[in-house]
C-alpha cells in the first residue's frame, strides 16, 4: 500500500470497499485548478519565508503548471488509491520533481487545504451566480418594459382581485432577485477568508506568513481561529440557503407560468424549445422547464438540509464528515446556474428584424389577460373607494358594492355594463363619472404612488432598477 502518503503507520492495506467508501476523488477533482492555485501560493510563501529553497519553489511552480495542463487536456490519470484531489496532485508532483514535491506540504494539512480549495471554488461560483441573476433580471426588465401597461388580473387566493399590469407583476420578481443578489454579495464576504495556515487544527510551528498567502489568492483576510478555519462550513450552508431562496422565487414564477400557459388561462406562450410533447396525446405542449424548476427546488432544499445536518453533530475540529459537503454544494451550484441561464432565455422577448421574428420568444396574449381582468369584477374595490371618496363610510360602501356585484354576477354582466339607474339602486351617490372609475385603465392609473401598479410607476420602477444595475 505504498501509494498513499500516510500508510506508514498501518500494518494492513485499507479494504477495497473502504477505499471506495472513503475516496472523494471522483467528485473533488473539479477543485483541481483551485488546489493548484492554492499550492502555488503556499509554496511561494514557504520560499519567501525561507522555509524551503527558491529552487524548490521554482520546481513546484513548473511541476504544478504542467499538471494543470495534464488535467485540463484530460491526460491526467486520477487514481482512487490516492483518495482525493489533493493527494493525486501531490503524488504526481513528487513523481515529476522528486524531493521538492515532497516539501510542498510543509506547514500545511489537507484540512486547511481542502477548506481553502472549496472557498476559492465557491468564490468564483458566487460571482457566476451573481452574473446569472443579473442576466435573468435583464430579461425580466425587458419583458416588463414591453408590458408596462398590459392589463392582467392581479390575484389573491388565486381569485381575481384587482387589475395590475403584467409589467408590475414581473417587477415583483425583479425585486426578489435584487434581494437574492444582495444575499450572495453578502455571503461572498464570509467565503472570502483564508483558512490556510490553520494546518490540521492548531496552526503550525513554521514561521509562515498567512497574510501573504491571503493576498496572493485574493482573500480579504485570514480565518482568525485555526480550529474554526478547518472545521466550519457555514459559508457553504449560507450559499446553499441563498440558492434555495432563489429557487423558491423561481418556483413560484414557474407555478404561474404553468398555470398561465394552460389553455384555461392562455395568458402566455412559452417558446417551443422550452417545452416537450406527449408520446400519446398529439395535442400536448408541456411546460417542462418551469415544471422542472419547481421540481429541482426540492432538490436544492434537500442539499440545504443535508449540509445543515452534516454540521450539527460535529465536535471541533475537522472530521471526515466534511468531505460530504461537496456533492450537495456542487449540485446546488450546478442546478442554480443552469436554471438561471435557461430561465433568462425562456423569458426573452421574441427577436424581430424588419418585422420578421428571427428568434422565437416569450409570448403574452394581452387580450386574454385583459378579458380575465374584465370578467373578474376586478374594479369592485375602485367602486367602493369611489363611494368612500363621496363621503360614504368605507364599510358601507363595501357592502353596497358587494350587493351590486352579486346582482351583476346573477345577470352575467360586468359592473360597467349596468346602467346608471341600476347602479344607483345600490348607492344613490353614484353619478355619471363612475364609469371612468370602473374601467381597468382607470383603476390602474389611480394607483399612482411608489410601489403602485400605475403604468407610470412601473416605468419608474424599471428605470430605478436599471440605474442601480449599471
Ligand atoms: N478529502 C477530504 C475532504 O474533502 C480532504 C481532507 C481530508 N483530511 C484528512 N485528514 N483525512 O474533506
Amino acid at each position: 500500500n505504498k501509494n498513499t502518503s500516510w500508510s506508514g503507520r498501518f500494518n494492513e492495506p485499507v479494504a477495497e470497499l473502504v477505499k471506495k467508501y472513503t475516496a472523494s476523488v471522483s467528485f473533488d477533482q473539479r477543485l483541481a485548478a483551485f488546489d493548484i492555485q492554492g499550492s502555488i501560493a503556499h509554496a511561494q510563501m514557504l520560499g519567501a519565508q525561507k522555509i524551503i529553497s527558491l529552487d524548490d519553489v521554482k520546481s513546484i511552480e513548473t511541476g504544478l503548471a504542467e499538471i494543470l495542463q495534464e488535467i485540463e487536456s484530460g491526460q491526467f490519470e486520477w487514481l482512487l488509491d490516492l483518495e482525493d484531489v489533493h493527494l493525486n496532485i501531490e503524488k504526481r508532483l513528487t513523481d515529476k520533481i522528486g524531493d521538492a514535491g515532497k516539501r510542498l506540504h510543509t506547514g500545511r494539512s489537507r484540512n486547511d487545504q481542502v477548506a481553502t480549495d472549496v472557498r476559492l471554488w465557491l468564490r468564483a461560483t458566487t460571482d457566476d451566480v451573481i452574473a446569472g441573476l443579473k442576466g435573468l433580471q435583464l430579461s425580466l426588465l425587458d419583458l416588463a418594459e414591453a408590458h408596462f401597461d398590459t392589463v392582467m388580473p392581479g390575484f389573491t387566493h388565486l381569485q381575481v382581485a384587482q387589475p395590475v399590469t403584467f409589467g408590475h407583476h414581473l417587477m415583483a420578481y425583479v425585486e426578489m432577485l435584487t434581494r437574492d443578489t444582495g444575499r450572495f454579495v453578502d455571503c461572498r464576504k464570509r467565503i472570502n477568508k483564508l483558512p490556510l495556515g490553520a494546518a490540521a487544527l492548531a496552526g503550525t510551528s513554521y514561521p509562515i506568513d498567512r497574510e501573504l498567502v491571503a493576498k496572493k489568492l485574493g482573500f480579504d483576510g485570514v480565518c482568525e481561529n485555526s480550529l474554526d478555519a478547518v472545521s466550519d462550513r457555514d459559508f457553504a450552508i449560507e450559499f446553499t440557503f441563498a440558492a434555495s431562496l432563489v429557487m423558491t422565487h423561481l418556483s413560484r414564477l414557474s407555478e404561474e407560468l404553468i398555470l398561465w400557459s394552460s389553455p384555461r388561462f392562455a395568458f402566455i406562450d412559452i417558446a417551443d424549445r422550452f417545452c416537450t410533447g406527449s408520446s400519446i396525446m398529439p395535442q400536448k405542449k408541456n411546460p417542462d422547464v418551469p415544471e422542472l424548476v419547481r421540481g429541482k427546488t426540492g432538490r436544492v432544499y434537500g442539499h440545504l438540509t443535508a449540509l445543515l445536518t452534516l454540521m450539527k453533530g460535529q465536535p471541533l475540529a475537522y472530521n471526515k464528515d466534511n468531505q460530504e459537503d461537496k456533492e450537495p454544494l456542487f449540485d446546488t451550484a450546478d442546478t442554480l446556474l443552469v436554471t438561471l441561464q435557461i430561465y433568462a432565455d425562456m423569458l426573452r422577448l421574441p427577436v424581430v428584424e424588419d418585422g420578421v421574428v428571427v428568434k422565437k420568444g416569450f409570448i403574452v396574449n394581452k387580450d386574454n389577460m385583459r378579458q380575465a381582468a374584465f370578467e373578474g369584477y376586478a374594479t369592485a374595490t375602485d367602486l367602493a373607494d369611489y363611494l368612500a371618496k363621496k363621503g360614504m363610510p368605507f364599510r358601507d360602501a363595501h357592502e353596497a358594492v358587494a350587493l351590486a356585484v352579486r346582482y351583476a354576477v346573477d345577470k352575467k354582466v360586468d359592473l360597467s355594463d349596468l346602467p346608471l339607474t341600476t347602479l344607483q339602486e345600490f348607492a344613490i351617490e353614484i353619478g355619471e363619472d363612475v364609469y371612468a372609475v370602473l374601467t381597468l385603465e382607470g383603476s390602474l392609473n389611480s394607483r399612482n404612488h411608489i410601489g403602485g401598479t400605475a403604468p407610470e410607476q412601473v416605468k419608474a420602477a424599471i428605470a430605478r432598477v436599471r440605474k442601480s444595475m449599471s
